[in-house]
């Protein structure tokens, strides 16, 4: 097939986490740049709104869960069954923590919480990375994680997010030291924005989205560009690092898309003052 429309016409991605937030936007977006998609999402009202908003010419949807690897299998196997071949993996599917303090958290709940978001948010990515490696090498393809500000400075979270973002970094770092010269693997970091974005069930936070503790002001507010980012906004630069004409060079990058973030942080009370 020719080029016809975008950056990625006749790319073929799958994207975990498509059902809702930034996964979506990049489901919408690289569907406008000419990809094919599949999804790997757990919640199946969202699987029933992919297949049935987008044809299925266009996209195929896995119900299923980022830490069980037989689930990732199914869906780059859905992939490859589908569109014939995997050309761009997105790990992208986490869960915050409300940004629960140490000091906050029972000892009970730091080691409950730690497995259930430490499962998703990191082993999450190496099973999805280790069931689409082979399609991607084949391909020789690209992977990219999403990252978030807390992969790079604390305040965005408490320390179980901060650390399995900080975590997600290493596995860029050493999965595209492994997967070279075949696979690209790159991140992006996003800042705050609206999704659906929920904390882990074993901290009674599974109905608690990120903007029932934050407003679109205050995320605004410690941001330097200070405006209050849509999902779409963060898109571009993962179309830029999936695109095979825009990158051939970047591989162990990871890019802060945090409207400034890092030019002075984020301003927080010190925690140790609780106690
Ligand atoms: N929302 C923010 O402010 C923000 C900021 C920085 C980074 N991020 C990152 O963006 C990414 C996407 O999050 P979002 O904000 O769009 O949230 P979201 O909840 O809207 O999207 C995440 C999707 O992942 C799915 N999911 C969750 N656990 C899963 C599992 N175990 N298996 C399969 N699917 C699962 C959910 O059903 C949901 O559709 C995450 O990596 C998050 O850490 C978000």
């Amino acid at each position: 097939m020719t080029p016809t429309k975008g950056w990625l016409d006749n790319e073929v991605a799958l994207i975990t986490g498509g059902g809702s937030g930034l996964g979506l936007a990049l489901v919408e977006r690289f569907v406008e740049e000419g990809a094919r998609v599949a999804v790997l999402d757990r919640s199946a009202q969202k699987v029933a709104a992919l297949r049935e908003r987008f044809g299925a010419h266009t996209l195929v949807a896995v119900q299923g869960d980022v830490t069980a690897y037989a689930d990732n299998e199914r869906a780059v196997q859905a992939a490859v069954d589908t569109f014939g071949k995997l050309d761009v993996f997105i790990g992208n599917a986490a869960i915050w923590d409300h940004a629960s303090s140490l000091v906050d958290l029972s000892p009970e709940q730091l080691e409950s919480g730690f497995q259930e978001l430490f499962s998703i948010n990191v082993k999450g990515y190496l099973l999805g990375a280790k069931a689409a490696s082979r399609a991607l090498i084949a391909s020789e393809g690209s992977m990219i994680f999403t990252l978030s500000n807390s992969a790079f400075y604390p305040g965005g979270g408490g320390p179980l997010y901060t650390a399995s973002k900080h975590a997600a970094v290493g596995i860029i770092r050493q999965l595209a030291y492994e997967l070279a010269p075949k696979v690209r693997v790159n991140g992006v970091g996003p800042c705050g924005m609206a999704s659906d974005l929920r904390g882990p069930v074993s901290l009674g936070q599974q109905d608690l989205r990120i903007m029932d503790s934050r407003t679109p002001e205050a995320i605004a507010g410690i941001l330097p560009l200070q405006f209050f980012p849509q999902p779409a906004d963060f898109t571009g630069p993962y179309v830029m690092l999936a695109s095979r004409a825009n990158n051939r060079v970047l591989s162990g990058v990871m890019i802060n898309a945090d409207a400034g973030l890092g030019i002075r942080g984020i301003r927080h009370a010190a925690g140790g003052l609780h106690l």
